[in-house]
């Protein structure tokens, strides 16, 4: 007896001090969570519960690789209502990335949140968060954004040691006293305005342009007034030179958009969130968050968006829009605080692709000329985030409107358009687009129309089916994009580029129909077959008219001439090859009402598929095949 409690009360200590030292884990992460969301209101629903897993099922809620630990949690504009109790999120020491943006959030911001030892991005902005900032910051972090609340107090000087951070945004509370000397070698965005920040700017800080010290009456220094000039004098916002990178023209949308924001905070010129319906979820490969979302369901959620828009505070307004089922949580502001390249100018409008601070990638499109007002736009959006639920319709994840300017906003497709990837890079280091893939593409557009057909009783028309509106994921599977646009556009807008893919029957009456779609879709079909693109291009004495081209050669004879030469190297193929030629052929026909309809087509391209995976090895087979065949 004796013996046994000499051993047990050792044991017991250890195990005690094995707690107090405990690094958490799964389990305690999520009793963390479930701690969290029992004790704040939300609008939103979470479906948080301790039966489903926490890093597959619950929303905004990513994990590790090794799904151990709870690496993020992104809230944003869920209608969390509250003070954020302590020992809740503070306990999630292996978090990363937590965002709670656009919240009701109330009160002291709990300590033990910013000093998470892992945390290293922290976005909080939009809430009515108010006491001091709180002094205790992890040193990883490198992203802080807590603008837009009613903070109090002196920015505190611990900022100093955060030797990682390269964001601080700070504007639009009530901040006062100096600010304090940041050396901070890697901070690249800094916003102070719109607080009581008094004295003069440090010198560390000179570099910043003054929008980032606006709205400080008693701040002076470069780059704002002199600081011995008679006291505050009206700010000149005079011209300065800031450390702009190459987003000018990016910037310049921004500062539009922010103008039309503070100008008219009237509720005409914006936004109320109405989440619209779907969005399919699939393929949100992350850049950046090395894990997935867990979230490989297809379309099918039919969450009811009230529940959201009725929730939302009122601070949504001036807000992107989101389609309901979207997973991403940036906002106009940071869509306009990313770094942007143009991707391209098309018919609709300029494309851009804009990478977001957290890494995540999406692709802006700012049209121009849209003809419909303000209620008819979101109506299309509605119809276009109803009708564009379909893995190879490329899904809309939100949109901006005012009166100055409409964005819309869509997933970065990292394999870019398949005009791209077949004409683009020839020559020497080109790696061919083979047979199966062609298939395979081509198949993917088909079931994109086809659906698109499909619905609304068959009244819904595509209308611009080109190669450079096939976007191509990852895998190589294609989206068809930029459906639904044609009606926001003034006519005027009619695409040129479009020329070569434009069925006879629309150059003459401008008449589009659905057999339309099936003659551009018939375009994009030889295209894919000859490599050869259906527009000229200056300089070049290319085809125009691809279909009258591909008619005269084949009358001839049936000559491998018209095939692109890069599938002249795969084996087996020519039977598909001719078989999907008939394909097209039967598309591009003169007469509308001899043109198949798309579910035909598909099915005619199916047949294709396989016969063509029967007449040769398995797939799997494919690459040593190729290496192989030189004929
Ligand atoms: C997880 O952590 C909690 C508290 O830190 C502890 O009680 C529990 O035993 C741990 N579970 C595992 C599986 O390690
Ligand atoms: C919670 O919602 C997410 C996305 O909205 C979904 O992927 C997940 O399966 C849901 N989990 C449960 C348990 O319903
Ligand atoms: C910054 O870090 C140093 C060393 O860790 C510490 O001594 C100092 O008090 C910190 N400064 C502030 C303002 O927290
Ligand atoms: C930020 O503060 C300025 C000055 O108080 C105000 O004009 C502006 O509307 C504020 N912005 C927002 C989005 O609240
Ligand atoms: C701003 O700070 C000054 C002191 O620096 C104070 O007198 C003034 O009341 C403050 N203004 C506001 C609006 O808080
Ligand atoms: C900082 O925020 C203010 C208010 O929102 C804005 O007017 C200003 O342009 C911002 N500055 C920068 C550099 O983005």
């Amino acid at each position: 007896m004796g013996f046994q409690m000499v051993l047990l009360i050792p044991l017991n200590i250890l195990v005690l001090c094995l707690q107090a030292l405990a690094i958490g884990n799964l389990t305690s992460d999520m009793q963390a969570l479930l701690k969290f969301a029992a004790s704040i209101p939300h609008g939103r629903k979470l479906n948080w519960s301790s039966r489903t897993s926490v890093c597959s099922s619950w929303v905004g809620v990513t994990c590790t690789p090794d799904q151990t630990r709870v690496r993020s949690l992104r809230l944003p504009g869920v209608g969390l209502l509250g003070q954020v109790p302590t020992d809740s999120l503070g306990k999630l020491d292996a978090l990363e990335v937590l965002s709670l943006r656009s919240n009701r959030l109330v009160a002291d911001l709990s300590p033990d949140v910013p000093s998470i030892p892992s945390l290293h991005s922290l976005y909080l902005q939009h809430n009515k968060l108010s006491g001091n900032i709180p002094s205790s910051l992890s040193s990883k972090l490198t992203f802080l954004d807590l603008s837009y609340n009613s903070f109090m107090g002196e920015i505190p000087l611990s900022i100093q040691n955060l030797t990682q951070l390269t964001a601080l945004y700070l504007e639009n509370n009530s901040l006062s006293g100096p600010i304090p000397d940041l050396q901070l070698p890697k901070l690249r965005h800094l916003n102070l305005s719109f607080n009581n920040l008094s004295g003069p700017i440090p010198v560390s800080l000179k570099k910043f342009p003054a929008e980032c010290f606006f709205g400080n009456p008693s701040l002076c220094g470069t780059p704002l007034a002199q600081c011995f000039a008679v006291p505050p004098s009206p700010i000149s916002p005079a011209p300065v030179l800031p450390t702009k990178p190459k987003r000018s023209f990016w910037k310049k949308l921004g500062t539009r958009i922010i103008i039309a924001i503070s100008a008219g905070g009237s509720s005409l010129l914006f936004l109320l969130v109405i989440v619209i319906l779907v969005c399919i979820s699939k393929k949100k490969s992350r850049e950046g968050s090395g894990t997935p979302k867990g979230k490989g369901s297809v379309g099918g959620r039919a969450e009811k968006p009230e529940e959201y828009s009725s929730s939302a505070p009122e601070a949504e307004k001036n807000k992107l829009v989101f389609f309901e089922g979207c997973t991403y949580n940036f906002d106009l502001e940071d869509l306009l605080r990313a770094s942007a390249e143009v991707l391209g100018k098309g018919s609709y409008g300029t494309t851009y692709k804009a990478v977001l601070e957290d890494s995540v990638t999406v692709v802006v499109k700012r049209l121009k000329e849209v003809v419909l007002g303000k209620r008819e736009f979101e109506q299309q959006m509605e119809i276009i985030g109803r009708v564009g639920q379909h893995q190879n319709v490329m899904p809309f994840r939100s949109y901006y409107y005012s009166k100055d300017e409409k964005l819309l906003v869509y997933d970065y497709a990292p394999s870019g358009t398949f005009s791209t990837l077949l004409h683009g890079g020839k020559g020497a280091g080109r790696t061919p687009l083979d047979w199966d893939t062609r298939v395979k593409i081509s198949l993917g557009v088909a079931r994109g129309i086809a659906h698109l057909h499909s619905q609304g009783g068959g009244k819904f028309i595509h209308g611009n089916i080109k190669s450079s509106n096939v976007l191509l994921t990852q895998e190589l599977d294609a989206c068809v994009s930029e459906f639904g646009l044609a009606p926001l556009m003034s006519s005027a807008a009619t695409p040129s580029r479009v020329v070569g893919y434009r069925a006879p029957e629309v150059i003459e009456h401008r008449k589009s129909t659905q057999k339309s779609d099936v003659y551009s879709f018939g375009v994009f079909l030889l295209e894919l077959l000859t490599g050869k693109s259906p527009f000229q291009s200056p300089g070049r004495d290319d085809v125009v008219d691809l279909p009258r081209w591909v008619q005269s050669v084949v009358r001839e004879e049936w000559t491998a001439e018209v095939f692109d030469v890069e599938l002249m190297r795969y084996p087996n193929i020519e039977e598909d090859m001719v078989q999907m030629l008939q394909v097209a052929m039967q598309c591009v026909v003169r007469v509308a009402e001899q043109r198949p309809k798309m579910e035909d087509v598909v099915r005619m391209i199916e047949d294709v598929q396989r016969s063509n995976s029967e007449n040769r090895p398995s797939s799997e087979d494919k690459s040593k095949d190729d290496g192989v065949q030189t004929p």
